[in-house]
């Protein structure tokens, strides 16, 4: 039969694929698939060690804190003629397999760490973070006082405690000030041995009227009580605009707080980015029970405690782990399924809702479960996928205002994120929210989002542009970057390995509804997953790693993913999202 596919060439007519080579790999169909050879693999890694090396002899500091040298000073990538593009595409689906020379499970961090212990006194502020609020404005939140977990709590006056923030343009005067709000949350159990937990004093504080492209120093706390935190500093972004690019945009999913999250926030830290997006699954505290014990799998391990519990803590010292970057680059989190947390009474998110901080009011959303804001020639919208999201839904009356208003002559590129993806070839997750597909795939598609991040699954992959399970020119690239290193396992397994790895469509479900059908057409006509990798899938590998948006101009947009065992600036998957406007009606001429 006939292959859809024509492999790349570069010019010296070589198989080309971002900036390595691949070797064809016949299957039965006659189609080539491509894998990568373990040879060019290690030479990425001698690459990037000869990188490490020559950071610590020039001072590891400096690579540490943006600021401190400029991104243009980074070491870059191999030759960029080299990195193929999407409109070069669709590329045949490529699978590379888990590295074996990597240990396979990721243990989690506990709270004798030096990374997470708790160092401030009394009412010290810690936990520092901040979040984009509008085009100039920042959200600051931290934490004063301490938790409690027991039998025995006894909730904090919010009000015992004010919630200052000072910044300024020079370090070390504050010209503003700014009185910001607390609350405390608690994550009550009403079952006989399980303990109850009480949080933390929460603050929000918004500092408002800042300039673009301006490094604001701040402190946070009470000055009334003498607790207030250290200096912080951050840069704000460009002013929205079609020439305005943020360097670096980090992407982070499903991270949790084992030693491979460490190393994944190590990485994405020395890429310096000016801004981070989490999608979804932060913490873990729901792989613990009550009592402190947690595991890899909850339902394996504690099939029998009479509500999903979690171990609240775990929140704490997560909170300090991410300060460090966190407190000076600002994050923007979207809900994943492990925020859930049930409480009673049908209470959920109570922790992400009392301690994350997001553009919602900003950017006209009634919750924090979906907003949007801007970065430079970026409109993000944030979904919420644990949320009503059908049609009749006050969501889908929201984002198609949202992306009504989004005015490509200022923010030509649109990115979506939420945490489930909908193309996802891997056993885990496959399919599972097909109806969230099937009700906002073709409001992202004609927007013509560009670029859709999610998580969820535990490993990587990338997709060629696709819509309704098409390849389509003018579909969006979807990326499952659910790889951030967190405890449960990596997902290994495809779908379409066997009858035994392909999932029950009647799985297909969630509260929303139950959506799982076969293919009517196609090469998979009849069947819930495919007998090979599915065209749509463009490249796939389960490794832990994080990703980078480097946004070039108004038509191209670069996507990096780094993997954990490349120690530094090696290049694991490498993608030019072109954009056409003129050619894809769904792709305005700005
Ligand atoms: C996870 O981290 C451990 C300990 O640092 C390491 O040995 C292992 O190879 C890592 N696993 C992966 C898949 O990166
Ligand atoms: C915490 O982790 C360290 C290092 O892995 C280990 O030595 C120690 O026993 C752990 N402590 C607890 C209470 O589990
Ligand atoms: C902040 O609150 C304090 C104490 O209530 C008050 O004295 C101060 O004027 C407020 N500052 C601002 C900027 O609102
Ligand atoms: C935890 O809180 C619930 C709800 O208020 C209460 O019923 C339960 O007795 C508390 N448990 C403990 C151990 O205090
Ligand atoms: C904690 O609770 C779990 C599940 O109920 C139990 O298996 C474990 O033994 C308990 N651990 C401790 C230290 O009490
Ligand atoms: C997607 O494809 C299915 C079947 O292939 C079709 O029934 C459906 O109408 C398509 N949806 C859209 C929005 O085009
Ligand atoms: C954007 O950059 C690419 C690569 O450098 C270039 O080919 C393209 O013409 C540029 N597009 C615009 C609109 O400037
Ligand atoms: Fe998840």
């Amino acid at each position: 039969m006939a292959c859809k596919y024509q492999l790349l060439k570069d010019e010296e007519g070589e198989v080309q694929r971002h900036g390595n080579y691949y070797e064809e790999e016949n299957d039965s169909t006659g189609c080539s698939g491509a894998t990568l050879p373990r040879t060019r693999r290690l030479f990425v890694n001698v690459a990037a060690f000869v990188v490490v090396l020559m950071m610590l002899s020039c001072g590891v500091h400096k690579f540490f804190f943006p600021g401190a040298s400029t991104a243009d000073s980074l070491p870059r990538k191999g030759n960029a003629q080299k990195i193929p593009s999407t409109t070069q595409g669709p590329f045949p689906p490529t699978t590379v397999s888990f590295d074996e020379s990597l240990t396979f499970a990721s243990e989690d961090l506990n709270a004798s760490n030096p990374r997470v212990q708790r160092k401030a006194s009394e009412m010290e502020p810690e936990q520092i973070f901040i979040a984009l609020s509008g085009d100039d404005a920042m959200w600051v939140s931290w934490v004063t006082g301490e938790a409690q977990i027991g039998q025995k709590i006894e909730p904090l006056d919010p009000n015992s405690v004010a919630s200052v923030a000072v910044y300024g343009t020079e370090s070390g005067r504050y010209t503003k000030t700014v009185n910001g709000s607390s609350e405390i949350y608690n994550q009550l159990y009403p079952f006989a041995g399980l303990d109850n937990y009480t949080s933390g004093i929460i603050h929000h504080a918004r500092l408002t009227g800042l300039k673009p492209e301006t490094k604001y120093y701040y402190k946070v706390g009470d000055p009334y009580l003498g607790a207030m935190s250290e200096e912080r500093s951050f840069t704000t972004l460009p002013v929205p605009g079609p020439k305005s690019f943020p360097a670096r945009i980090g992407v982070i999913g499903d991270i949790g707080l084992t030693y491979n999250s460490t190393s994944t926030f190590d990485h994405l830290m020395m890429n310096q980015p000016e801004l981070v997006l989490m999608v979804g699954d932060l913490v873990y505290a729901d792989l613990y029970v009550t009592n402190g014990t947690g595991a890899a799998s909850y339902s394996k391990e504690f099939s029998d405690t009479p509500i999903h519990e979690t171990y609240q803590p775990r929140w704490d010292l997560w909170g300090r782990f991410m300060e460090p970057l966190a407190s000076r680059v600002p994050f923007m989190v979207i809900e994943g399924n492990h925020e859930k947390e049930p409480q009673v009474d049908g209470i959920t998110f109570a922790s992400y809702q009392a301690r994350i901080a997001v553009p919602h009011k900003e950017s006209g959303s009634p919750n924090k479960f979906y907003y949007s804001f801007n970065a430079g020639s970026i409109h993000f919208v944030m979904l919420g996928a644990y949320i009503d999201y059908s049609r009749t839904s006050e969501q889908y009356a929201w984002l198609k205002q949202d992306l009504a208003k989004v005015d490509r002559s200022v923010t030509p590129w649109l990115i979506a994120a939420y945490h489930p993806p909908w193309y996802n070839s891997y056993t885990a997750h496959y399919r599972e929210v097909e109806c969230m597909r099937i009700s906002l795939e073709a409001l992202l598609y004609e927007h013509g989002v560009d670029l859709i991040l999610n998580g969820h699954v535990h490993a990587y992959e990338r997709s060629n542009r696709v819509y309704n399970y098409t390849l389509d020119n003018c579909g969006p690239v979807h990326i499952v970057i659910g790889d951030g290193g967190n405890h449960e396992k990596m997902a290994l397994t495809h779908a379409d390995q066997g009858p035994e790895f392909c999932p029950n469509p009647q799985d297909s479900f969630d509260e929303f509804g139950n959506c799982g059908f076969s293919f009517e057409a196609g090469p998979a006509a009849g069947k819930f997953c495919w007998d090979r990798q599915p065209e749509w899938s463009a490249y796939r590998e389960a490794s832990f790693g994080h990703g980078i948006i480097e946004v070039v101009n108004s038509t191209h947009l670069l996507w990096t993913w780094h993997r954990n065992q490349d120690i530094f600036n090696g290049v694991g998957d490498q993608l030019y999202v072109v954009r056409q406007p003129g050619i894809c009606p769904n792709q305005p001429i700005v």
